[in-house]
C-alpha cells in the first residue's frame, strides 16, 4: 500500500494553533502530508507570527485570499483549492474549527470526492445569526470523519442523525497545543515585563465576533464596561486588538476608556504568557473560552450563548452578554469562584488519537 497523503487546510489564527498538534503529529509520525493556508488571515500578527511561534513548517500553497464579503471569500477559497486538490490527489482532507476556509476546504474535497476529516466537529451554538455556526454544521454534515472534542459535541452529530460510526471522540487540540506551548512561554515570553504587569492583577479582554463589534450600540456597551471595571478594580484591562474590532471603533467613532491597555495582537507565547497570568478574562472568542478553562483562569464571556457549554458546566465560564451591568455582575461571580474546576477538553492526546483513527480508517 503507498503511504496515505493528507492535507491540512488553514485560514486563521485560531486554525493554525489548534491545527499545530495534528502537524507536528504528521512529523513525528514522518507521513506524507502538506499544508493549504487560504491567507484569510494575512496580518503578520495573526499569521506569520503564529506560525513561528508554533515552529510549524511553511504551507506548500498560500492561497493569499485575504478579506472579502462571506460569498467573495468562500468563493475564492474554494475555486483555489479545488485547483491544488485535482493535482495534489491527497487521500484525506482536513479542516479545523468553523471559519469560512473550513467550509470551502470541505466542499471543494466533497466535490472532488475526497475523504474529508473536520476537527473540532459537533459544536453548535443554535444561532443560525452567527457565521460559524453555518460553517460548521455544513462541514460536518459532508464530513467523512467528524473528530468530536466532547461527548457533548458527539452527542449533538448523532441528534442530527449523522452517523456514529463515522464520529471519533478525541478531545480538543487545543490541550495538546497549551501542553506544548505553555512550557516556552514561560520561558521565553518577557510580555508581563514588557507591559508592566504583575502577575493576578491585571484583567485580560479580547473581542472581534461581529455580532458584538459590527453592532454600534454593543460595542459601546462593551468599551464602557471595560473602562468601569477598571476603575472599580484598579487594575489595567490588557486588550490584544484584533483588527476587524479596530477597524470598527474607527468607523464607530469610538474611544478606548481609560484603564484598557490596547496592544497590537499577540504571537501566542505572548498570549498565552498574558493570558494564564491574569486575574480574570472577558472574550467572546471560541479558543478562549476553552483555553481559560484548561488554565484554571476565570472567564466572562461577553455573549448570549456558547458553542463550548462544557465550560459553563465545568464552572469556568458565565454568560454575560454585552449589558454593562450584567459584565460587571458576572465579574464579581467570577472572582469569587474557586478555579479548582477540572478540564472537560482531554488529556491533550487529541492530535495522536485524530491521526491512529485516520490511518485505521484508509
Ligand atoms: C475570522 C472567522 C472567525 C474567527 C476569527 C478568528 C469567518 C467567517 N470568521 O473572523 O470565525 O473567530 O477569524 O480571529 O471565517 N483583517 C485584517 N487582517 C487580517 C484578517 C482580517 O486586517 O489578517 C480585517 C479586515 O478588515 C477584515 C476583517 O478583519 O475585513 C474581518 O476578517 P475576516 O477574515 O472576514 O473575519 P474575522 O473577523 O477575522
Ligand atoms: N490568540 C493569540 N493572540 C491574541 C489573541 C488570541 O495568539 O492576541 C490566540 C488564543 O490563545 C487562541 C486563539 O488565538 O488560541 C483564539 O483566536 P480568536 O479569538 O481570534 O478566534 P476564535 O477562537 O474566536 O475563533
Amino acid at each position: 500500500m503507498p503511504p496515505i497523503k493528507i492535507t491540512l487546510v488553514v485560514g486563521t489564527r485560531p486554525e493554525i494553533i489548534k491545527m499545530s498538534p495534528v502537524i507536528k503529529e504528521c512529523q513525528a509520525r514522518n507521513l506524507s502530508f502538506f499544508l493549504i493556508h487560504s491567507n484569510q488571515h494575512y496580518t503578520p500578527a495573526l499569521d506569520a507570527i503564529i506560525f513561528e511561534d508554533l515552529d510549524i513548517p511553511h504551507p506548500r500553497h498560500n492561497l493569499r485570499v485575504g478579506s472579502g464579503t462571506h460569498g467573495t471569500q468562500t468563493g475564492k477559497i474554494l475555486m483555489r483549492i479545488e485547483k491544488i486538490l485535482m493535482r495534489e490527489k491527497p487521500d484525506i482532507v482536513l479542516v479545523q474549527g468553523d471559519t469560512n476556509t473550513v467550509l470551502a476546504g470541505a466542499l471543494a474535497a466533497k466535490k472532488l470526492h475526497i475523504k474529508i476529516g473536520h476537527i473540532e466537529a459537533g459544536l453548535r451554538s443554535y444561532s443560525a445569526e452567527m457565521p460559524e455556526e453555518i460553517n460548521r454544521v455544513l462541514a460536518d454534515h459532508c464530513s467523512d470523519l467528524m473528530f468530536a472534542p466532547t461527548a457533548k459535541a458527539k452527542m449533538a452529530l448523532v441528534r442530527e442523525g449523522l452517523s456514529p460510526k463515522k464520529i471519533i471522540l478525541t478531545g480538543n487540540t487545543i490541550v495538546d497545543a497549551i501542553r506544548q506551548n505553555l512550557p516556552m512561554a514561560e520561558s521565553r515570553s518577557k510580555i508581563l515585563h514588557k507591559f508592566k504587569l504583575d502577575r493576578q492583577k491585571y484583567f485580560l479582554s479580547t473581542f472581534h465576533r461581529p455580532e458584538n463589534v459590527d453592532n454600534k450600540p454593543k460595542l459601546k456597551n462593551i468599551l464602557s464596561a471595560l473602562g468601569e471595571i477598571s476603575k472599580i478594580f484598579s487594575w489595567p484591562i490588557v486588550c490584544p486588538i484584533h483588527p476587524r474590532t479596530l477597524k470598527k471603533i474607527k468607523e464607530f467613532s469610538q474611544a478606548f476608556p481609560a484603564g484598557i491597555q490596547v496592544v497590537p495582537p499577540m504571537g501566542y507565547l505572548d498570549f498565552l504568557m498574558l493570558e494564564s497570568n491574569a486575574k480574570l478574562v472577558l472574550t467572546d472568542s471560541g479558543g478562549i473560552q476553552e483555553e481559560t478553562c484548561i488554565l484554571n483562569i476565570p472567564c466572562v464571556t461577553l455573549r448570549d450563548n456558547t458553542e463550548r457549554p462544557e465550560t459553563i458546566l465545568a464552572g469556568s465560564n458565565i454568560l454575560a452578554g454585552t449589558n454593562s451591568e450584567a459584565i460587571r455582575r458576572c465579574v464579581d461571580t467570577m472572582l469569587q469562584r474557586n478555579t479548582n474546576w477540572q478540564n472537560p477538553f482531554g488529556s491533550g492526546k487529541a492530535a495522536a488519537v485524530i491521526i491512529d483513527a485516520i490511518l485505521s480508517k484508509s
